[in-house]
């Protein structure tokens, strides 16, 4: 089955049916690099910490013999990710810390297959770096064929060359970087598209059968065109929602979308393994989490939980809400006990001046989405209200979150502060009360980080007649109220304070080229207590 096949067969058609044929064989490649010669790369995502890198690329075409990466003196061989050929993983370990490196790849000939290029690895945790700048974004998955509609994936290129044109020293992907959805709750089973669920064979292994063609065929054109071998030398950190699972997540009595059922969970471990790095091992985050020593040829790495840690200035803690999620109601978690104990350890550290909380769901805001960790539903008459139940939500998640916040308000000479994805829009607000809990003495920053790929159906004000709002249980003080337009934002971490940029592109009043010169519509500087 090739692409076309795919598209305009059976697998696809349903999806396309409102698309012109000619316009439907478009798929779209990587994006040309402007300065550098990919040779036969299709796609490179590189990760880093103080002494490891662990890449994965694709290549133009599949590889007979295993392709070998060379770092300095060093030489790794690649790992095959897939069964043809054509996917390849790169770990590097034992490297010297806060060092920029030249790499080269290189095919088991000795040629060539992309001119080199530099990375840097992290500063050691004891090391006390000036400043360090990252990017933030979330949503920027969606093929360019899907009826709905998402931004186009050479916008979105657009998007995230110009948030590099600001030289950020990591990015931060935080969840639903395809969107494929293999159910379609929403729709009753009569009148519902069942096409996708059965493209694959939920029964089979994902690897060496017709699924590992059709991942493909879904997910690469998601990735591919959107960061082709841009990110080469900027460390990428890409941790998955709902949507990564291949759903939306939704509860009804006919289906209940997580925790992930085996077959999707498999989807979205083979997505990771493809396309973008795992986690690397950190020495204060235990091995033993749950997938969180994964053993796919790379040592102690992570699929749901992220550190990134630069030196003693900064560390984010990436944390995926949807893999460990129970649905026990009162005792319900999000977040495995074991890997809450981590964060709590972390949170309470005195060796990292900043500490950001990164869940793939928001503190803050609520859509009246049901995985939130809050319970404000919409009613009958498109409020949002927690005067009746939101179905299938579980008291224990917003007890977590309780102690999430505790724990981020009583650390001290710390911003406590949260940079979340999952909610398609852009927005930085004071979280004054939860519940309870009076926070005006140490509030909470909630930030928004901001999509770059969301379909004109996919904001909240479309999808759910809302926009998103403060839910009942917090008190928050909006400094900039969510924005539903494509955005991102860019942390700047300094000893004394942390300074973020906001940025924002409005796809119906802008034009693509304003997009080259795009500056902050508003920023934001937060003190550190000393
Ligand atoms: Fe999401």
């Amino acid at each position: 089955m090739d692409r076309r096949d795919f598209l305009r067969g059976s697998l696809g058609g349903a999806f396309l049916a409102s698309r012109a044929a000619d316009s439907v064989a478009q798929i779209p490649g990587p994006p040309a690099p402007q300065t550098w010669d990919p040779g036969q790369v299709r796609h490179l995502l590189p990760t880093v910490s103080d002494t490891r890198i662990l890449i994965k690329a694709s290549f133009a075409k599949p590889l007979a013999g295993s392709p070998s990466l060379r770092i300095g003196a060093s030489s790794f061989r690649g790992q095959m990710n897939d069964t043809e050929g054509t996917f390849w993983q790169f770990y590097a370990t034992d490297l010297q810390p806060n060092r920029r490196y030249s790499l080269s790849l290189s095919a088991s000939d000795g040629e060539p297959l992309c001119q080199p290029w530099d990375l840097a690895t992290f500063p050691a945790p004891g090391m006390r770096p000036e400043s360090f700048r990252a990017l933030f974004f979330t949503c920027a998955g969606g093929p360019d064929t899907d009826p709905r509609g998402f931004l186009p994936t050479a916008i979105r290129n657009r998007m995230l060359r110009r948030a590099l044109s600001f030289q950020p020293q990591a990015m931060v992907a935080n969840g639903d970087h395809v969107y494929w959805d293999l159910h379609s709750p929403r729709v009753p089973p009569p009148r519902r598209d069942n096409t996708r669920l059965e493209s694959f064979n939920r029964s089979a292994l994902v690897f060496g059968d017709r699924n590992e063609t059709v991942l493909k065929l879904a997910a690469g054109p998601q990735i591919v065109p959107v960061y082709g071998t841009d990110f080469r030398s900027t460390p990428v950190f890409f941790l998955q929602d709902d949507h990564d699972y291949f759903d939306n997540d939704e509860a009804w009595d006919e289906i209940v979308t997580f925790p992930p059922v085996w077959f999707q969970l498999e989807l979205a471990r083979a997505t990771q393994r493809l396309y973008y790095p795992e986690f690397l091992p950190d020495e204060n985050r235990p091995r033993g989490l749950p997938w969180g020593s994964i053993g796919n040829g790379a040592d102690g790495v992570s699929e749901s939980w992220g550190t990134l840690r630069f030196g003693r200035l900064a560390e984010v803690l990436l944390y995926d809400v949807r893999r460990t999620c129970t649905l026990s109601g009162p005792s319900a978690v999000y977040i495995d006990p074991e890997v809450e104990r981590w964060l709590m350890a972390r949170t309470e550290s005195q060796d990292v001046f900043h500490l950001v909380h990164a869940p793939s769901n928001p503190f803050g805001w609520s859509a009246g989405k049901w995985m939130e960790w809050y319970p404000d539903v919409l009613n009958a008459f498109g409020k949002l209200t927690t005067a009746e139940p939101k179905p299938y939500w579980q008291a224990g998640w917003l007890k977590q979150h309780d102690r999430l916040v505790a724990a981020m308000a009583a650390m001290k000479n710390r911003i406590p502060i949260t940079i979340s994805g999952d909610l398609h829009a852009v927005a930085i607000g004071k979280i004054l009360r939860a519940g309870k809990l009076n926070l005006e003495k140490n509030p909470i920053a909630a930030v928004l980080a901001g999509p770059i790929g969301t379909s004109a159906a996919g904001w909240p004000s479309a999808f759910r007649g809302v926009s998103s709002t403060p839910p009942a249980y917090l008190d928050v003080e909006e400094e900039v109220k969510p924005i539903e337009q494509h955005s991102f934002t860019i942390a700047d971490f300094l000893s004394d304070r942390i300074s973020l940029r906001f940025f924002k592109w409005d796809l119906k009043t802008q034009s693509p080229e304003a997009i080259d010169t795009l500056q902050p519509f508003h920023m934001a500087e937060l003190a550190r207590p000393v």
